[in-house]
C-alpha cells in the first residue's frame, strides 16, 4: 500500500513521529510532502532532524500572503505530487491549512482521503481551524477522532460508523515514547510555561495588550517561547520591548519539541491557546490556564482541569495564583497506540480488502 502525508506545520511533525514508525512497521510505502506552511529551521525542518523522522520526499518553496493564496498555492503542489504519485491513499492531520489544501486537492482526485484529528468542534463558525477541519472532514473517506466528543459529533452529523475510527490522540503517542525515552519526569517546578499564537490573540491590538498587562503585572516568573507570528505582533503593537525588559519572563525562540516538553513536564502551570500544548499539559497533570473561549476539549473544561481565563487580565492574575484542579484526571487521550492502531485499520480496510 503507498500513501501520501501531507504535512505543513509545527503541529504536524511530532505526529509525523509516531505515524511514520507505525506505517514501516506495517509495510506501508510513505511519501512525504511538506507544503511549505511553516518555513523557519526551528518551525519545521529541527523536528526531522532532533526525532529522526525522514525528510520529506517533496518541500515546497516558501508562500506568504492571506489564507486563499497559501491554501491555493498549497492546493496545486499537493495535486501536483499526487498525479506524480498516484497513491492509494492520503493522510491529512488536525486543522491548518495544509490539511485542507491536502484534503482538497486529492478528493478532486478521487484519492481517498484519511483525516486524523477529525470531527472536533468549537461552534465557533469563522474560528480558521473550525473551517479547515469541516472542510476536510467532508472530504476524508475515513476519519479518526482523536476524543470522544470528536467521534460523537462525526456520527451526530451523518458520518457513517463503518468510516469513523475512535483511536486515541497520536499526540499522546509521540508525548509517551519521548518521555520514555528520554526519560523525562513532570514535576511541578517555579515558572509557568505559556504559549501563545491564535490570530485571535495576535492579531487583536486590545486582546494582547491585556495578555501581556497580566504578565507583567504577574510577580510569578515564565518562560515563553514564542511563536514567529507572535513575535512580530507583539513587535508591531509596541508590546515586545516591554516583555524583553522584564527579569521574571524568559522569552525564547520556537523550541525543538525535546527542549519544549522538558520545559513543559518541569512547569507549575501551564497558560496557552495551543491546541495542542493544552492536551500535553493535560496528559502530564498540569492546572491548564486558557488564553483563548475556544473549547476543544469539552469535559477538561467542564469538569474544572482546564480555566478559560480569555484575554481578561484579572481572570489571568487570579488563575495563575487560585487555580488549582484535581490532579488526579480521567484519561481522554487514548493509551499511547493510536498511530498503531490507525495503521492496523488502513491495511485491514486497504490491503485485505
Ligand atoms: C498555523 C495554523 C494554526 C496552528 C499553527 C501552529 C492555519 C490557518 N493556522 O498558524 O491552526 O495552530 O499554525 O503553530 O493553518 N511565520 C514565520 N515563520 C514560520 C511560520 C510562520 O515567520 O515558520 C509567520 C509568518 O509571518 C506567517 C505567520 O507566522 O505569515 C502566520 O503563519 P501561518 O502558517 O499562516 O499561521 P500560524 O499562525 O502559524
Ligand atoms: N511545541 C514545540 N515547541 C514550542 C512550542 C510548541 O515543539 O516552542 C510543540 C508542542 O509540544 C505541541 C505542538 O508544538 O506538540 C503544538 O503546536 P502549536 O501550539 O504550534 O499548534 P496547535 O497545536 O495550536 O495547532
Amino acid at each position: 500500500m503507498k500513501i501520501v502525508s501531507v504535512v505543513g506545520t509545527r503541529p504536524n511533525f511530532m505526529k509525523e513521529y509516531s505515524l511514520f514508525k507505525a506505517f514501516k512497521d506495517n509495510d506501508i510505502e510513505e511519501v512525504i510532502v511538506h507544503t511549505g506552511q511553516h518555513y523557519d529551521f526551528e518551525m519545521s525542518l529541527l523536528f526531522f532532524q532532533e526525532l529522526d523522522i525522514p525528510n520529506p520526499n517533496y518541500i515546497a518553496d516558501v508562500i506568504k500572503g492571506d489564507h486563499g493564496k497559501q491554501t491555493g498555492a498549497m492546493l496545486a503542489l499537493v495535486e501536483e505530487v499526487l498525479q506524480e504519485e498516484k497513491p492509494d491513499l492520503t493522510i491529512v492531520c488536525g486543522d491548518v491549512n495544509s490539511t485542507v489544501a491536502g484534503a482538497l486537492a486529492s478528493a478532486k482526485l478521487r484519492i481517498p482521503v484519511a483525516h486524523i484529528e477529525a470531527g472536533l468542534r468549537s461552534v465557533s463558525y469563522y474560528n480558521p481551524e473550525e473551517i479547515n477541519r469541516r472542510v476536510a472532514d467532508t472530504c476524508s473517506e475515513i476519519l479518526f477522532p482523536h476524543i470522544q466528543e470528536a467521534y460523537d459529533s462525526l456520527l451526530g452529523e451523518g458520518y457513517s460508523p463503518e468510516n469513523v475510527h475512535l483511536c486515541g490522540d497520536v499526540m499522546k503517542d509521540t508525548l509517551l515514547s519521548i518521555q520514555r525515552d528520554f526519560k523525562i519526569r513532570a514535576e511541578r517546578g517555579n515558572y509557568h510555561l505559556l504559549t501563545l499564537h491564535r490570530a485571535e490573540n495576535t492579531d487583536d491590538a486590545e486582546r494582547l495588550q491585556s495578555i501581556v498587562s497580566a504578565l507583567n503585572e504577574s510577580e510569578a516568573s515564565f518562560v515563553f517561547p514564542v511563536h514567529p507570528r507572535t513575535r512580530a505582533c507583539l513587535k508591531h503593537f509596541g508590546l515586545l520591548k516591554e516583555l524583553e525588559d522584564n527579569p521574571r519572563i524568559e522569552l525564547l525562540p520556537p523550541l525543538g519539541y525535546l527542549d519544549f516538553i522538558k520545559y513543559l513536564a518541569g512547569a507549575d502551570k501551564v497558560l496557552t491557546d495551543s491546541g495542542g500544548v493544552r492536551r500535553e499539559a493535560y496528559i502530564l497533570k498540569k492546572p491548564v490556564i486558557l488564553l483563548i473561549d475556544i473549547v476543544w476539549v469539552r469535559s477538561m473544561v467542564e469538569k474544572g482541569y482546564a480555566l478559560i481565563v480569555d484575554a481578561d487580565k484579572e481572570k489571568i492574575l487570579d488563575a495563575i495564583v487560585n487555580f488549582r484542579p484535581p490532579a488526579e484526571r480521567p484519561n481522554l487521550f487514548g493509551r499511547g497506540d493510536a498511530a498503531v492502531k490507525i495503521a492496523d485499520i488502513l491495511v485491514n480496510r486497504y490491503v485485505n480488502r
